[in-house]
């Protein structure tokens, strides 16, 4: 007997750090339903997913909870409504579950960090740049965007310090070519990004090792310093199987992997890190890396900060998880981005799922038993060249789906499924079997039609089971379709499903929602959510006094904007210069060009503090900081107004 075929798929492990959106469960929905495709077609599938748990930001959170980093994440991955409470809603089937705290990860990732090491691959040096603690990642000056974080947007931080070094620079030829003369990395269009943005402009070496913080899987040979959070992140697809541990015995069944499902943000860590590092090991690589896009939220990114996270608990709880699961593949292109909102989820489960994909189930259930009891009497193939359009469809059915499917597009799927559903309700349309029904030598006809329904039925079903399971196992109940008929075998045959079938009509797949009355609750849950989001009066605090001596630190003095212009490339920086009483004119940079026009600030008295540490943004220094009163709205947005003094006010004053 040959042995089954394997496949090997993973999602991102997720970051523990806040409670998961349904931006979070996009990934892992995508990669259940191919997993379950795979397994449908008869594949020995190893689906993983688990959870990255290590770094800075884990460590803060923790901190600022009161609570050991352990202690955090364990709450998260394992409490309620946590990272496993939530993939067991979405009916997520991995096969296994990683945590990068896991024992056995952690010794594996000290063995892998020391081969490479020993290899001549990862060597130790001085760290010098910027550090963005939310991304865990280190840029360079030139990487910067407006002085910012490239992938993030936020402020970066200045960072030296003792460190280890990967050799990213001696792989970067293999690497393009990889990217380039091969399909490992899919859509396309991420090819050009990756090459174009990061290969191009000149590989650096990679900074895997840190010292400032602790939560982190210890560089044994080396106290004090722990391997960066991205090495431990990756090194999971092969740790999860055995690679270097005896937890797992399964790394030359399963790898290289089929394909990583990652979001377009962590591309990069997937396409050009990641493999640099398996080359490293002397590993195959994964076949391929899908960067698909993100759910959007009113065109912006979902995120608990922006206070408007979409729940999955409730979103499940009022459609179903099946609902869910079904919008996520059908509203959008897996590659592209797409804007989340109540009323395309509650479009869609109105229009594809009540009324096509339900009424087909309930009406011909429903005709089966009125006309013929519960199952159908053998019927006369009447006129078969009637029916061939439909059948014909159906037959074709698979291979169209399977063509979708093998490109990851399951929304071509889908729409493939839908073609035939919504074919099959017109043929109840344009046979009228409650005309059949009246006349007594009509009655094979109407077995014939209703058979050919049950059928169609069927096939969209098995189709449909890596997106919905637990709806399609409702489909099979009712129209009698035993295992053997829900396997991919049986949904490429027509007419396979007995004639006598037991046909009994369930309850309805998906109640039509009252889109008015829906979004009306929607919004007035919205809100209730805010208000208790808010935060509550807060317990008077001790201040944090500062004495006489630190505030005399800062230097404040009066300054006299001489000159100001917007900075080339940055669509927030303003370039003043300024008369601080110094004798010479002082540069300062200022991100407020959002606020105010350069020719409305010339010869405007301001206040300036004078002895910050110079720093660069867009290859230009600024010596010091302009202030100015800034107030955060609860919407997230930032009202700011400089100080400006009265233009009588010399300039070099301090202010005391
Ligand atoms: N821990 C890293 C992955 C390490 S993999 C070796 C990470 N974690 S994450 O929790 O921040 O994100 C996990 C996945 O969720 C990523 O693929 C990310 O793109 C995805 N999503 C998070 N928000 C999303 C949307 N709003 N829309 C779609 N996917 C999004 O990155």
């Amino acid at each position: 007997m040959s042995e089954k075929k394997t496949f090997y798929i993973t999602t991102p492990i997720y970051y523990p750090s806040d409670k998961l959106h349904i931006g979070h469960a996009y990934s892992t929905v995508a990669t259940d339903t191919m997993a379950r495709y795979k397994r449908l077609q008869g594949y020995d599938v190893m689906f993983l997913t688990g959870t990255d748990e290590h770094g800075q930001k884990i460590e803060d959170r923790a901190k600022a909870a009161g609570v050991s980093p352990k202690e955090y994440v364990d709450h998260i991955v394992e409490g309620p409504q946590g990272v496993k409470d939530l993939w067991k809603l979405m009916n997520i089937s991995n096969d296994r579950f990683i945590r990068t705290t896991d024992d056995y990860h952690v010794a594996a990732i000290q063995k892998i960090f020391k081969a490479m090491y020993d290899k001549g691959d990862i060597y130790k040096g001085k760290y010098v740049g910027k550090y963005c603690k939310p991304c865990e990642s280190f840029w360079t000056e030139s990487q910067l965007v407006d002085g910012k974080c490239p992938d993030c947007g936020r402020e970066v931080q200045d960072a030296e310090e003792e460190a280890y070094f990967f050799r990213l620079s001696k792989y970067a030829d293999r690497i393009q070519d990889l990217l380039e003369n091969t399909d490992f990395l899919e859509p396309r269009s991420r090819v050009n990004e990756m090459v174009n943005n990061f290969i191009k402009p000149g590989l650096e070496d990679l900074c895997v090792s840190r010292t400032s913080f602790k939560w982190g899987v210890p560089v044994d040979f080396d106290p004090g310093h722990v391997v960066y959070v991205w090495i431990d992140a990756l090194f999971n697809y092969t740790t999860a199987l055995g690679f270097m541990n005896d937890k797992y015995h399964d790394f030359d069944k399963f790898w290289p992997a089929d394909v990583h499902f990652v979001g377009k943000e962590i591309v990069r860590f997937h396409s050009i890190i990641w493999p640099a590092m398996l080359m490293s090991m002397g590993l195959p690589l994964p076949k391929k890396v899908f960067g698909h896009g993100w759910l959007l939220l009113d065109g912006g990114k979902m995120s608990k900060s922006k206070g408007n996270v979409v729940d999955p608990y409730l979103l499940s709880q009022r459609y179903g998880v099946d609902a869910l699961r079904y919008f996520l593949l059908r509203e959008f292109p897996f590659g592209t981005d797409g804007n989340f909102s109540n009323e395309a989820l509650i479009g869609r489960i109105n229009t594809d799922l009540a009324n096509d994909l339900g009424n087909l189930v309930s009406r011909t259930t429903a005709m089966v038993g009125k006309y013929f009891g519960k199952n159908l009497p053998a019927c006369a193939d009447a006129d078969p060249a009637q029916d061939d359009e439909l059948m014909g469809l159906a037959r074709g059915l698979r291979a169209a789906y399977e063509e979708q499917m093998e490109h990851y597009a399951f929304q071509n799927a889908l729409v493939e499924v839908f073609k035939l559903i919504g074919r099959a309700n017109k043929y109840i349309d344009e046979n009228k079997p409650w005309v059949l029904a009246k006349d007594e030598a009509q009655k094979p006809r109407l077995a014939r039609v209703l058979y050919n329904l049950l059928e169609c039925v069927r096939i969209s079903a098995v189709l449909l089971t890596p997106f919905m399971p637990d709806t399609c196992a409702k489909i099979f109940e009712q129209i009698g379709a035993d295992e053997g008929l829900r396997s991919w075998e049986s949904a490429g045959t027509w007419g396979l499903l007995p004639v006598d079938a037991p046909v009994q009509k369930g309850a309805g797949l998906f109640p039509r929602i009252d889109a008015a009355k829906e979004l009306e609750e929607l919004a007035a849950l919205e809100q209730a959510a805010k208000a208790a989001a808010a935060p509550a009066q807060e317990e008077p605090k001790e201040p944090e006094y500062i004495t006489i001596d630190d505030f005399n630190k800062v230097h404040f003095v009066t300054a006299k904007v001489l000159a100001c212009e917007a900075v080339k490339k940055s669509k927030k920086l303003l370039r003043f210069t300024l008369d601080c009483g110094e004798g010479i004119p002082r540069q300062i940079l200022s991100g407020i060009h959002e606020y105010y026009e350069p020719e409305e600030l010339v010869g405007k008295t301001v206040v300036a503090c004078t002895n910050l540490a110079p720093r660069k943004m867009m290859g230009l220094e600024s010596n010091g900081m302009l202030i100015s009163a800034v107030k955060e709205e609860p919407d997230g947005t930032e009202k700011l107004h400089l100080i400006m003094l009265d233009d009588k006010v010399p300039a070099g004053y301090g202010l005391c």
